[in-house]
């Protein structure tokens, strides 16, 4: 007889286990990821290098020159950025230096998901508040909340997943301007909506600012798994505290390099891709069908039976999100724009799951 292995903390009880299954389908317009591949010359230049990697032994632990690149490329000194694998890691590292049981976490709703589940992994406590009709923060309410629990990280996601719009810059002002700790901005969907929506220039007036991009969107990368954090050079240093050795693989690390010397053939992708975003949107209205503002890579949609357009879609081939169970957003689906051709299925599609 043996015994039963040791059960889970209990306060992981109720989180989901992250192990998201995907339906099959023809076209994935699920998970906003770039149907692009990045660009050749950079595959090449990959394939190139990995044939002169020792990968016998460890990588540079420091990432030194990926480091060198990218604060080259965000113009932001290297002691204030930290790379990780995935911008999901880098949420990680955050909250594990400085989340924890006696602090708290304030998120606005309906957000991405992963900002609340990945602070309960370190036991730092989650506060929601929820977004108006519109989806943008509700400042008033912000600004009593903050002043009456007053959370030590406030998270911010702009563009919002899976909503679509961009915060005010003014929201983000004044909240960095009443929290007693961080704002973490995520702008993993930031390319889509320009650079007069970004946060970027705030971070040189602000050292409570926190800005955290990925490589998974515009930059067609998902696969690799990059993301990285701007801050002041003491948040950094934190951080580096809770980073275990060697955390960026050598293949990484070459990847990284390789595209941000390929920065311009990518960001014309996302051109593309901000047009089939749009096009998606009037065509849908023109259906009859409610759409929400987007400024990211995917669209939100309302429709009346969203449980059975999702499973017709899937049936015609084409994946899309369903929301219709979450709060906040009953009745919608999100759908990933890219190709064009997926875009005219999509949209055959819809005609069909709505009959018109
Ligand atoms: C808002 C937001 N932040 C972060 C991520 C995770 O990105 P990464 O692939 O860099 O971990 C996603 C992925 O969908 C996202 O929607």
């Amino acid at each position: 007889m043996t015994r039963a292995p040791l059960s889970v903390r209990p306060d992981l009880n109720d989180l989901e286990p992250r192990v998201a299954s995907r339906p099959e389908a023809r076209h994935l317009m699920d998970g906003n990821e770039s149907p692009y591949p990045p660009p050749a010359p950079l595959v090449q230049e990959v394939v190139e290098e990995l044939e002169q990697v020792t990968l016998n032994r460890y990588p540079d632990r420091d990432a030194g020159a990926l480091h060198r690149a990218l604060s080259e490329y965000v113009n932001w000194s290297s002691d204030g950025l930290w790379i990780a694998n995935g911008s999901n890691e880098a949420f990680l590292h955050l909250f594990l230096a400085f989340g924890g049981a006696d602090r708290t976490v304030l998120c606005f709703e309906p957000t991405y998901p992963m900002h609340s589940v990945i602070p309960r992994i370190g036991t730092t406590k989650v506060r929601r508040l929820w977004r108006t009709e519109e989806f943008v923060i509700d400042l008033e309410d912000a600004l009593a909340e903050i002043d009456r629990t007053q959370p030590e990280i406030v998270v911010v996601c702009s563009p919002n997943n899976p909503t679509g719009n961009s915060e005010p810059l003014s929201t983000i002002r004044a909240l960095l301007g009443a929290a007693p700790g961080i704002v973490v901005v995520d702008e993993a969907y930031g390319e889509f909506a320009g650079s007069d929506e970004s946060v970027r220039p705030l971070l040189d007036e602000h050292r409570n600012l926190v800005l955290v991009k990925t490589f998974s969107k515009a930059w067609s990368l998902g696969g690799v798994r990059i993301g990285y954090m701007l801050a002041d050079p003491l948040v950094v240093d934190g951080i580096v505290r809770v980073g275990l050795p060697y955390h960026l693989s050598s293949l990484t690390q070459i990847v990284g390099r390789a595209a941000i010397r390929h920065a311009r053939a990518s960001s014309e992708l996302v051109e593309a891709i901000v047009g089939e975003r749009d096009r998606i949107s009037v065509e849908l209205q023109a259906m009859g069908v409610k759409t929400f503002r987007s400024r990211a890579n995917f669209v939100l949609f309302q429709v009346d039976d969203a449980p059975a357009v999702w499973g017709s879609l899937l049936e015609q081939g084409v994946l899309v999100r369903n929301y219709s169970d979450t709060p906040g957003l009953y009745g919608c689906l999100r759908v990933t724009a890219g190709l064009a051709e997926d875009g005219d299925i999509f949209m055959a599609a819809m005609e069909e799951a709505l009959d018109v």
